[in-house]
Formats: structure tokens, sequence, C-alpha cells
């Protein structure tokens, strides 16, 4: 069995048979160019929410980590907070620094990263939490937070469970049935209860809020080929096979989705 080690560290196993893959977490870095545009933005409802909640406060410090291409980043400087993000992959990074060059920019993982104590008023790690090693990090933002300070974990999920099963998501079952992935360590990524858990285990954290927000889109080939392009498990076959389940079905899809909210706050 060969292994290739990708720049930030996840492993591709081979054997005669079949490629098995673990999710790249450098995938996000190779798309970088058409990440932006490629996502879905979060729901208003989360930024409301969180405005209601008195996390966003104009003036205070807001912490990104897993910042990406600075889709949460720009969000949370537009409410007036000053940010600083930690993206590991150098080209996500770079587009960052080009949209908000007032963000203090910390190119290395969460684990890696040294990020002072007692200095933010809100951690976000928005679809990014997934990546990193829990028993490293909540100590860290724990201690990289002001007394009173809020984590703020959030994610889209690209496939509501509770919604009606359209054709178009049987042929994505289809497809992700055809795989020989070995599945992703922790929590899945439907089950946010077990995210909280995951989240509030060490005592670092105790949680004040968690909410899912329900919300619809409907999506074209090149969108589906776009957004699919991102996901860190699907291969260019897969997404080939997607764009073109879109076209089976007239050539536009209504896709159910839902972002999932926690709110910890310090201890
Ligand atoms: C799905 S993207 C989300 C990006 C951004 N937060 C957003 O909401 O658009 C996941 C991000 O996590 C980053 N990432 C992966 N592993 C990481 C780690 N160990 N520490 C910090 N960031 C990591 C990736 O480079 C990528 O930018």
């Amino acid at each position: 069995m060969g292994t290739l080690s990708s720049p930030l560290g996840s492993e591709r196993h081979r054997d005669d048979t079949e490629v098995m893959t673990t999710p790249d977490p450098a995938h996000f870095e190779h798309h970088a160019a058409l990440y932006d545009d490629a996502r879905p933005p979060y729901p208003e409802e989360l930024w409301q929410r969180l405005r209601d909640l008195s996390l966003l406060i104009p003036g205070g410090h807001a912490l990104d980590l897993g910042a990406g291409s600075g889709q949460a980043t720009g969000r949370l400087l537009a409410e007036g907070m000053h940010g600083t993000a930690v993206e590991p992959g150098v080209e996500l990074g770079r587009h960052l620094h080009e949209r908000f060059p007032q963000v203090s920019l910390l190119a290395a993982t969460a684990e890696q990263v040294a990020i002072p104590d007692a200095t933010f008023d809100i951690a976000v790690a928005a679809t990014s939490i997934h990546w990193m090693d829990l028993s490293i990090v909540l100590p860290k933002i724990s201690r990289a937070l002001r007394p009173g300070g809020h984590l703020l974990v959030w994610r889209h999920i690209f496939g509501d469970p509770l919604s009606e099963a359209t054709p178009f998501r049987q042929h994505i079952a289809d497809i992700v049935s055809q795989r020989h992935a070995p599945p992703r360590p922790g929590p899945a990524d439907v089950d946010t209860t077990g995210w909280a858990t995951a989240l509030v285990s060490g005592n670092f954290f105790t949680e004040t809020h968690r909410e899912e927000f329900r919300w619809a889109i409907r999506l074209d080939p090149a969108a589906v080929t776009k957004l699919f392009t991102t996901f860190s498990d699907w291969s260019a076959d897969e997404v080939r096979q997607a764009a073109q389940a879109v076209k089976d079905e007239g050539g536009s899809v209504v896709e159910h989705y839902l972002t999932a909210l926690i709110v910890l706050e310090r201890l």
C-alpha cells in the first residue's frame, strides 16, 4: 500500500484493487479560485440570530478559524468587528487578503497556529470544525477568548435529511452508494447533537444555543458542477454525473439544505 501526503497532512491509501480516499483538507485549496463563487452564502436568518444573541459586537474582535476565502470573515467585518483569520491554504488566504486586507491573516492550521490569550470576543468555525482536532483546538480557543467569550460553530449541510427526497437527491444517493470510502472520524455531518456533545467535551465550553436553519436553492448544471467540485469527498467523475442528473431533470433542480448553528460560552 502506498501513501501520498497532501500539504495539509491528509493521506490517500492505494492498493491493487481500489482507491480509498479520505476527505482531503487541502481540497478547498485546490479549488480556491472558484470556492467563493460556488458556495452559497450563509442564510440571513443565521446572521440575524447572532445579532439577536448580541454575539456580533461592533468594535469587538473575532477569530475566524478555517476562514477559507473569507465568506464568514467578510460578514463579521460588515458587523463592525475586527477580524483575525486562521487559514492553512495559501491560495485561499491570498483570496481572503485581497478582499479584506484589514484582516490579520495567520497561515497555519488551527492546531499549529499561535494565538494570543484572552483577546477575542468570539471565535467562529464556519463549515470548518470537522477538519480540526478538537482535543487540541478547544483548549486553545478557550484560552484565546476573553472571559464570557463565545465559540460559534456552524456549517452548511448540503442535503436536508428532513426534506422530501427529490429525484435529483435519489441520483446523488446512488452516486454516493458506489463509493468505497472509509467513514470520516467524528459525528456525521447531520448529527448536530453529536457535534454539540463533542464541543462541550473537556469542559472548556458550555452550550448556550443550538438551531438549524432550513433553506432551498435552485441549481442548474453549471452551479451543481461548481458547488459539488468544492465538496471534499466528490471526484470529478461524480461531479459530472451529478451535473448530468440535473440535465436529466430538465435543466434545474431545487435543493433543500440546512445550516446548523451551535453557540458555546467559554467556561
Ligand atoms: C469548507 S471550507 C470553509 C471555509 C470558510 N470558513 C467558509 O465558511 O466558507 C473549510 C476550511 O477549513 C480549512 N481547514 C482545513 N483543515 C484545517 C485546520 N486543521 N485548521 C484550520 N483550517 C482548516 C480549509 O483550508 C478550508 O478553508
